[in-house]
């Protein structure tokens, strides 16, 4: 096994107008879930918070791409949820993981980090010479 990283950042008004282009985008790309803790507190998804937690969602997909080494997993594969105080967790191909999540937005930018274990076939090869 080995640790796994990955992090991205997403311009949200560049992601916002993805969003706005393309009819079916946001079901697309983000799960029920996913929208509904977005427009939590009455929090509309085109407003500038709305925009932002989408932004960082999509964040920890493109992030969790890169430590999976999978980069092109379904965008559905990667579900952000919120714990009883607010902290992602992320669910992977439909369930809880263990794996770490870290969210954060400001300054109309958005980022993500994700960090697991992951089995890597090559730490069974050993060449002492
Ligand atoms: C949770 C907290 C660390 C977020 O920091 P922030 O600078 O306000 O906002 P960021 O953009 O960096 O992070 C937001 C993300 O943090 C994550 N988050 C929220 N609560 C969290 C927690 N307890 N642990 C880890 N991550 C958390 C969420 O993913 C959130 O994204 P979302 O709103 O899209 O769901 C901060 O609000 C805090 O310290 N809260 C506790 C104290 C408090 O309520 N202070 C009120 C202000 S005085």
């Amino acid at each position: 096994m080995r640790v796994a990283t990955g992090c991205d950042v997403v311009d949200v008004a560049r992601l916002a107008a993805v969003a706005d282009r393309r009819a079916g985008f946001v079901d697309r790309v983000f799960t029920r879930a996913e929208v509904a803790d977005c427009t939590r507190g009455g929090v509309a998804l085109g407003s500038p918070t709305g925009r932002a937690r989408l932004a960082a969602r999509f964040a920890a997909k493109e992030a969790a791409r890169k430590a999976l080494g999978d980069l092109r997993l379904p965008f559905h594969a990667v579900e952000v949820r919120r714990d009883e105080v607010g902290a992602p967790r992320l669910h992977l191909r439909g369930r809880a993981s263990d794996w770490s999540c870290s969210l954060s937005h400001d300054g109309g930018v958005a980022l993500a980090v994700v960090v697991g274990l992951i089995d890597d076939p090559s730490d069974r090869v050993h060449d002492p010479t």
